[in-house]
């Protein structure tokens, strides 16, 4: 049984476009289809009645209806409030209105920067209302914005986001705001003892970089710690990648960008939470001063990892920010991070896989479920932990047999985690990039920023 629900859009301002032009959008999962009558769009929306439709679906659509209009080059539409709401009836009506409003800016979100001709438009929505509807407008507004930000950060070309920049435009986009800097440089990173981070930048031409984001919304809240991997290129190393398309490698600092927009996130909307930023900035290139495979590092905690493979830096210097989380008495740390191939080939491109405390991990994902970043909780079997034995260090950074290689990335993280504190680890390597549809587009994600500010957020209520 089909029922067909039209949102109509009263008015366009309609610059340039062909009049008839219909457009089915393929790779919708919802079918859409979009008709312009006598100067109005009418958006036809085709929904299976038994269908349980989600508050992503309306994102999803939204962002599809954003891009479409963004494509045709219309500047602006106007849209009946009680036509959105009675298209999504089964829905809360206020999570509707912010929901459809962050998809509409996600979709017709567009990385410019390398792009000598702007000419793209940014669709303007206007929802007519009768009642107040301005907080729910700008919520949605604060979202998009702040999964922008991570996309920009992760889009960035690697000549461009360096060890050396990435703490500068850090510093710039929290400049004048309630989210406190701080950034190491390499001297402070020796004092500290963060050996992680100095072993896997010794082969880049840049110095190494940590920086600290604090948010103190209430400090009476437990604190939170959010640590994200922030390799601005990993070519692999001495152990160097081969084969594929290495220059996505530039995204591997995605999970810092994810912490940085969930912080831009919190602190916008006023977040009532405690939280800190724990961000590992490295470049992981070949040299002739490179870390070497076989090299072991002595870690702050009296710990030794053997480096079976240079490859696997991402966990080398998460634990130099695990490890400072604990300095810091983190009551709940949740670490962020494109750590391994092997969740791609796990979960696939549309959701992450989050490890540790049993009860959290669904209680992160049902969050997922309702924000669009979708996590699945993974095992951490200890029945695994032997695959890292190394015959003369503590243990190695890889395993030994070639499977389950996502859980030994967390079993090898769990070794790190202060004792006491409450932790997850979030594995976004499988969906940092996206093809288009729905509100994302043909680029980074920004993945990771809503599923930290609400999760950081549930925990502090
Ligand atoms: N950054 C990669 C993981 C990755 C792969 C991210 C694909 C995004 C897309 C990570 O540093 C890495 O190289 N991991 C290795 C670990 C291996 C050497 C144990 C991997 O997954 O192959
Ligand atoms: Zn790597
Ligand atoms: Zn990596």
């Amino acid at each position: 049984m089909s029922q067909r629900t039209i949102i109509r859009f009263k008015q366009n301002v309609i610059e340039t476009c062909d009049k008839h032009i219909k457009q089915f959008l393929k790779n919708s999962e919802r079918q859409c289809e979009f008709v312009f009558l006598e100067e109005q769009l009418v958006t036809v929306v085709h929904i299976e009645e038994d269908e349980e439709i989600t508050l992503n679906d309306v994102r999803m659509m939204a962002g599809n209806v954003s891009r479409a209009l963004q494509n045709n080059k219309i500047a602006k539409a106007v849209i009946d409030e009680k036509e959105l709401i009675d298209a999504f009836s089964l829905l809360n009506r206020e999570r509707v209105i912010t929901a459809f409003v962050e998809g509409w800016k996600l979709g017709s979100y567009r990385f410019m920067t390398y792009k000598s001709d702007d000419k793209y438009v940014k669709p303007e929505l206007h929802i007519e209302s009768v009642s107040n509807i301005e907080a729910l407008i700008q919520q949605g507004e604060l979202r998009a914005e702040a999964v922008n930000v991570s996309r920009d950060l992760m889009n960035e070309a690697p000549q461009d986001l360096t060890p050396k920049t990435f703490p500068e435009k850090i510093k710039k986009l929290f400049h004048n705001t309630a989210v406190n800097v701080t950034v190491f440089d390499e001297d402070k990173i020796k004092e500290m003892e963060m050996n992680g981070i100095l072993a896997v930048n010794r082969g880049s031409k840049h110095k190494p970089a940590f920086v600290e984001l604090r948010y103190e919304g209430d400090a009476t809240k437990p604190l939170t710690a959010l640590v994200g991997k922030g390799v601005t290129f990993d070519t692999g190393g001495i152990s160097l990648k081969s084969g594929r398309n290495l220059s996505d490698m530039r995204m591997d600092m995605g999970g810092a960008a994810a912490v940085v927009g969930a912080m831009k996130l919190l602190a916008q909307s006023e977040a009532s939470v405690n939280v800190i930023a724990l961000i590992q900035i490295v470049e992981n290139m070949p040299d002739n001063k490179s870390l070497l495979p076989g090299e072991v590092i002595k870690y702050k905690t009296g710990q030794t990892v053997q480096v079976g493979n240079t490859d696997a830096e991402g966990r080398l210097i998460l634990a130099d920010g695990l490890i400072r989380a604990g300095e810091l008495n983190a009551k709940y740390i949740v670490n962020i991070a494109t750590l391994t191939g092997a969740i791609h080939a796990a979960l696939g491109s549309k959701l992450g896989g989050v490890f540790g405390d049993e009860t959290l991990t669904f209680e992160m994902k049902k969050i997922g479920d309702e924000n669009g970043d979708f996590v699945w909780p993974m095992p951490l079997v200890n029945d695994y932990d032997s695959y890292l034995k190394s015959d003369y260090a503590d243990f190695s950074n890889i395993s030994n047999k070639s499977e389950a290689g996502a859980i030994t990335a967390a079993l090898f993280l769990k070794k790190f985690v202060p004792s006491g504190a409450k932790w997850l680890h979030v594995d976004m390597a499988g969906v940092m990039e996206s093809k288009e549809e729905g509100y994302y587009g043909n680029s980074a994600t920004g993945y990771g920023v809503r599923l930290l500010a609400d999760y950081t957020k549930h925990i502090s209520k």
